[in-house]
């Protein structure tokens, strides 16, 4: 209903809505639709309301189940979380439609890799696609892959932000980092039962007080950006192209937008380190680099630093 209703009164701007009219295209009563404009008015919505009826003014920058039209039903959204991941893996387990989407306005104890703390201050977006494909899990990272390539291609066309992407699933805006992406899966006789994708994205926050090396879109575009926009335009890219008859082309493709590369790295594991160039990423996701003394070692997961910039 609010879905709907938000749609009627913002197609017009400045435009008065009687209750008269609302109450008749909404097919109920004028009293109900006071209720509804009530509510939203109470969650930060400037709506007037006069003698002559309703006039849309503001939206706040909400991630409300009903800022996503057509997919209200997979969206649960949540004021407050520990994390997103938590959520999505109960909802998964529960059995949860593919292409559910756990979406927070904060994380108490946002997750990031290598158990990392996400910190998950207001203005940030931070959500957690939950699929369903039935695949094995060696094919797990061209969804994960396909996921930042996705993302990167919202920052770069919607946006008009130069943004690559560093191995695994970062994406960086000039080497600062805007986005980091953890991914969790569950299998049941060796299929994936359900692969979790959270995403953190510093949107309209100052994520620098956490994170030195850091920047948000809004420090970049020099303005507030709509939360509900970018994750709206991220989903709908990322669904299409998980529709592809295969996703063997996710990989090259993500090559194209990436910055590590042909450049000397390091990558750090929890236990160990290795340094080298970063000669390619194969088909499953994992880095090849070619040593010092030119042997090569294929890196499956771990902390990737850019030597040289
Ligand atoms: C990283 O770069 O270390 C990965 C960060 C992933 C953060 C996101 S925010 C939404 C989801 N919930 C979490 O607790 N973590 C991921």
């Amino acid at each position: 209903m609010k879905s709907k209703l938000l749609n009627i009164i913002t197609s017009e701007k400045g435009k008065i809505f009687s209750g008269e009219s609302l109450s008749n295209q909404l097919g109920v009563s004028r009293v109900s639709v006071w209720k509804h404009i009530k509510k939203l008015q109470e969650l930060g919505y400037e709506i007037e309301s006069g003698p002559t009826g309703y006039r849309f003014i503001k939206a706040p920058d909400s991630l409300y189940e009903w800022e996503f039209p057509g997919r209200e039903s997979r969206i649960h959204f949540f004021q407050e979380v520990v994390s997103t991941m938590h959520n999505a893996k109960e909802l998964a387990r529960k059995g949860c439609p593919d292409f559910s989407v756990v979406v927070a306005e904060r994380q108490t104890q946002g997750r990031g890799r290598l158990k990392r703390q996400w910190f998950s201050e207001a203005g940030g977006l931070y959500f957690t696609v939950i699929l369903r494909p039935d695949i094995s899990p060696s094919m797990m990272s061209s969804y994960s892959f396909a996921a930042s390539l996705n993302l990167a291609r919202v920052l770069i066309e919607e946006y008009g932000i130069d943004a690559k992407v560093k191995w695994p699933n970062d994406i960086l805006i000039e080497g600062k980092k805007i986005s980091g992406m953890l991914c969790e899966m569950e299998m049941e006789s060796d299929r994936v039962s359900f692969l979790n994708i959270g995403i953190g994205m510093n949107v309209n926050n100052h994520p620098q007080q956490f994170e030195s090396n850091s920047v948000s879109l809004k420090e970049l575009l020099k303005r507030e950006i709509p939360r509900k926009d970018v994750l709206t335009k991220f989903l709908d890219r990322f669904e299409k192209e998980l529709e592809m008859d295969s996703l063997d082309h996710i990989i090259d493709e993500w090559k194209k937008y990436t910055m590590t590369l042909n450049r000397q790295v390091k990558i750090v594991t929890g236990t160990e380190a290795y340094e080298g160039k970063a000669v390619d990423v194969d088909e499953n996701g994992a880095l090849i680099l070619e040593q010092p003394d030119l042997s090569i070692k294929k890196v499956f997961y771990g902390d990737c630093f850019h030597q040289n910039g």
